[in-house]
């Protein structure tokens, strides 16, 4: 153990590290996954692909991570962006909110400058704990820990620690503490999270290729099916919306999503959240006169929300001025949630366009 790892941490006990990382880091050196951001130590670079990793898988964040990179290639740009444009190549990724405040992040490393540390980056709107230790880990050397569910999956099953939840979490970040190898933090953390990706997944592990299977206490009592315990299940909330697709001359109808609201800053079909009631009949209005059409149902999942969507098109008298009109092709550049994307595309091929 050098010098520098007994100072930082003092409680540290060398149970997955040597000199040289430990087997741990001997795997990772050999099986890691050759990523885009992997091959830079740019703090801006890796905050945006973790922040894109948060649950979203790595095949899927690749090409965003390569688009967004090649349009915002510093914090700089990404600052004086407009969040339009930040919206649309984001666009498909979902959970917008991570998009946004990376927009606000950028905003504030422009006026303040670039972190160093873990609190600094903790400052920078969008960054939790998470985040911050990997930023700091990763792109600076500094022997920050963190957790992620992979990590936090690791933990519990090479300790054998059965809790879930909150507890669980709490002591994967105080174990996750007392070991990082401060001499790569980041390829430590990294290994882990890669572990957890590749070997020791949530369903079928790998146990037989897993560089730490002599110190798993769930491979050695059994328990590998049954760790992490599983929290109690979220209750599902299922809601039923109803959205127009008006068509005047060729042009669809669609307005932005207010402040407050999902998606906020997107561009929607007219939506509410029940076909009766007053709500609607203002819809109907904005919408315009015409003869709505059954296309079809929508269905669409975010987190504990099950969405249906009934779907009508109608082709309008009038273009309501309350609406923004738009030709197909322009559609493809406008920052739309998926379900409504989905959308577009059932009545465009109800319609056989
Ligand atoms: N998941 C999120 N960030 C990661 C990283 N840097 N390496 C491996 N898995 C990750």
């Amino acid at each position: 153990m050098s010098l520098r790892q007994r100072t930082l941490n003092p409680s540290r006990k060398p149970l997955l590290a040597e000199d040289d990382g430990g087997p741990l880091l001997r795997w990772y050196d050999l099986a890691k996954r050759d990523l885009p951001w992997r091959k830079t130590t740019d703090p801006y670079a890796i905050w945006v692909s973790e922040i894109m990793l948060q649950q979203t898988q790595v095949a899927t964040v690749i090409p965003y991570w390569e688009k967004w990179m090649a349009r915002f290639p510093t914090v700089q740009d990404l600052a004086v962006a407009d969040e339009q444009d930040v919206l649309s190549i984001w666009q498909g990724l979902g959970y917008y909110r991570r998009c946004r405040l990376l927009l606000a992040g950028a905003k504030w490393v422009g006026e303040n400058g670039i972190p160093n540390d873990v609190d600094g980056w903790l400052s920078v709107p969008g960054v939790g704990r998470y985040t911050a230790g990997a930023i700091a880990s990763i792109a600076q050397n500094v022997p920050a820990a963190l957790v992620d569910g992979n990590v936090e999956r690791v933990y519990s099953r090479l300790t054998g620690d059965d809790h879930s939840g909150k507890t669980l979490s709490e002591n994967a970040w105080k174990w996750a503490e007392q070991n990082v190898f401060s001499d790569r933090p980041g390829d430590w953390n990294q290994a882990l999270m890669e572990l957890g990706a590749t070997v020791c997944t949530p369903n079928n592990p790998s146990c037989e290729s897993c560089p730490l299977q002599n110190q798993c206490v769930a491979r050695q009592t059994w328990r590998v099916d049954q760790l992490p315990t599983k929290p109690p299940k979220a209750k599902v909330v299922k809601q039923t919306h109803t959205v127009w697709v008006p068509r005047n001359n060729e042009k669809w109808g669609l307005r932005q999503i207010a402040p407050g609201q999902w998606w906020e800053g997107m561009w929607e079909f007219p939506r509410v959240e029940s076909a009766a009631g007053s709500e609607a009949d203002a819809l109907r209005e904005l919408v315009g006169a015409g003869w709505p059409q059954a296309m079809g149902t929508i269905r669409h999942s975010v987190t504990i929300h099950r969405i249906r969507i009934d779907v009508y098109f109608l082709e309008t008298e009038q273009r309501s001025t309350q609406l923004q009109w738009f030709a197909t092709a322009e559609l493809a550049a406008l920052p739309m949630p998926a379900p409504q994307r989905k959308i577009l595309k059932l009545v465009l091929r109800s319609l056989g366009l």
